[in-house]
């Protein structure tokens, strides 16, 4: 089995601190780290806040539609430089800018979150519980039970796949040998996608307390939270959550990992191989994190939100929890964003449709005419399909996946090439590069996108569904998987804008 060093998962914080990718700075981690220059600098490129650091000006599609290239032209005629990045993760207030310390500077007002209710699972709006009475209760009837309530609880992994957690939590737990770890997935970068900023920056104990449960439940001392680069103040908030909670968590250690601008490390390896220093790339499974994850370790990795709903799962039982779901069990925080009158987060019943969605958030702006369901990866379904219950079972049955519930509303003055090209745009800019097809046909898309979008001739996409199919066949992770589906789904559902007389008006 492959050796680690000490020291090499410190390189991206020396790196972080250097604050440039020089030839002096790579040469100190270098000496500081033991391992080779050349090393050093490969593993330095792949990340976005590294090799780019400073202003940001999200080109998400929820902030496109607000009006990125407004907000462009008003920073450059201020004179101030930027860069144009992927999604910042904060699609509830686009158009946004962050400056180089990842602060707010251009953003709309707060987005919405539920009213408080104790009948909701995670209650954004409720008040925190610091005596940790979910943790006591694992302490006091053991971890069989724990697993026994979150088997009964039927709570899928929050994080895109839906993935039973008990079935998850028990693997780790059978794996034998002395050091397991345990790791919050706080990487949150699908386009569309911003509820566990909301959730660690509301109820970070809840996060914490479901974080002690897991490390109880498998016999781990050492949990490792990762937290996207670009949010700091959330990741402030679980820093100051486990201090304010140090008299419940006993012997547990706590490692705080921020993330350095890479969405792929929000995928489960690629994340792993970020906290042991190296470049963000997916590994071949098998051998899956359970068996051979961190310091090829046992591990259990969760999202934030699946995490946070140990708290109720336990306390008012697994049976209360899998009652609160419409479709499937529990509750689930659904992102909205575009054309909605308040876009947030919305606690609401698993399997809820698009139009129950948006009367929490609102109403609709204009005239709907599609949505994705699940940020840039679900791709984009027609508004008829506004009654379908948003959950993660019933989705793939259309093509399309809940994956983490960022859904994105698109009202009838979009031109659905424009929209499919810019999440295209995403999947390019946040490719590791490593599969052929993935790095290769996201390009190909891309550009047959812009060709079509040039001079409106449709043969450009002549190729598109059988490169999409190689794409979704032979690349390892889920980004390859799905990054053609923005294209294909749009081209599926509104022919009409793919063929030379297609007449649609232009956002872009
Ligand atoms: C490209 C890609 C990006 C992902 N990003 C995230 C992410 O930001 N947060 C997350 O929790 N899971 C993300 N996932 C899913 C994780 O790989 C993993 O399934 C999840 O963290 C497991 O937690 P869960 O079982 O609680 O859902 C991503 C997967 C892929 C393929
Ligand atoms: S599918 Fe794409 S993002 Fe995933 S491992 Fe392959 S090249 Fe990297």
């Amino acid at each position: 089995m492959q050796q680690y060093s000490a020291t090499r998962g410190q390189i991206l914080k020396l790196l972080e601190a250097e604050g440039d990718t020089s030839q002096e700075s790579i040469k100190r981690v270098s000496e500081a780290t033991g391992v080779p220059e050349a090393d050093v600098y490969g593993t330095a490129r792949f990340y976005d806040l590294i090799v780019r650091p400073g202003p940001r000006v999200c080109q998400g599609l929820s902030c496109l539609m607000a009006g990125t290239e407004e907000l462009c032209e008003e920073l450059t005629d201020a004179g101030i430089s930027f860069h144009r990045v992927s999604c910042l993760g904060q699609c509830d207030r686009a158009p946004v800018a962050l400056d180089g310390q990842m602060t707010l500077t251009h953003c709309g007002p707060k987005g919405g979150i539920s009213p408080d209710s104790s009948e909701l699972a995670m209650n954004l709006a409720g008040a925190e519980d610091l005596n940790y009475p979910a943790l006591a209760l694992a302490r006091k009837n053991g971890a069989e039970w724990v697993a026994e309530q979150l088997e009964s609880s039927g709570l899928q992994g929050r994080g895109g796949a839906g993935f039973p957690a008990h079935f998850k939590w028990n693997a780790v737990r059978k794996e034998s040998g002395p050091t397991k770890y345990v790791i919050c997935n706080a990487d949150e970068a699908e386009p569309g996608t911003f509820k566990d900023r909301e959730l660690m920056s509301r109820r970070p104990h809840l996060v914490i307390e479901g974080l002690a449960i897991a490390a109880f439940c498998i016999d781990a001392t050492d949990i490792y939270l990762y937290v996207r680069g670009e949010f700091p103040g959330p990741g402030h908030s679980l820093e100051q959550a486990i201090k304010e909670a140090a008299q419940h968590l006993g012997d547990f250690n706590f490692h705080m990992v921020h993330g350095h601008g890479a969405y792929i490390c929000g995928e489960e390896t690629a994340l792993i191989e970020s906290i042991e220093g190296k470049r963000g790339m997916p590994r071949l499974k098998p051998p899956y994190p359970t068996q051979e994850g961190l310091f090829g370790k046992p591990t259990l990795m969760n999202n934030v939100e699946t995490l946070a709903c140990l708290h109720s799962v336990l306390c008012r039982g697994g049976d209360w929890f899998a009652g609160l779901g419409k479709t499937e069990p529990g509750t689930k925080l659904y992102c909205i964003s575009g054309h909605v009158q308040s876009p947030g987060v919305y606690e609401l019943p698993l399997g809820v449709s698009l139009d129950e969605l948006v009367q929490a958030a609102g109403g609709y702006v204009g005239n709907p005419m599609a949505f994705s369901p699940g940020g840039a990866s679900s791709g984009f379904l027609p508004i008829s399909e506004r009654d379908r219950p948003l959950d993660f079972r019933g989705l793939p049955e259309i093509g399309s996946m809940l994956g983490s519930a960022g859904a994105v509303v698109i009202n009838d003055t979009v031109d659905m090439a424009w929209a499919a090209r810019w999440q295209t745009v995403f999947f390019e800019d946040e490719t590791c590069g490593q599969c052929a097809p993935c790095r290769i046909g996201v390009r190909y898309v891309r550009r047959a996108l812009d060709q079509f979008i040039e001079d409106g001739d449709s043969s450009h996409l002549d190729h598109l569904n059988d490169v999409a199919w190689e794409m979704a066949e032979g690349s390892i992770c889920g980004l390859g998987m799905t990054a053609a589906l923005p294209a294909r789904s749009a081209m599926q559902h509104f022919p009409q804008g793919f063929s030379r007389d297609g007449e649609e008006s232009h956002d872009g």
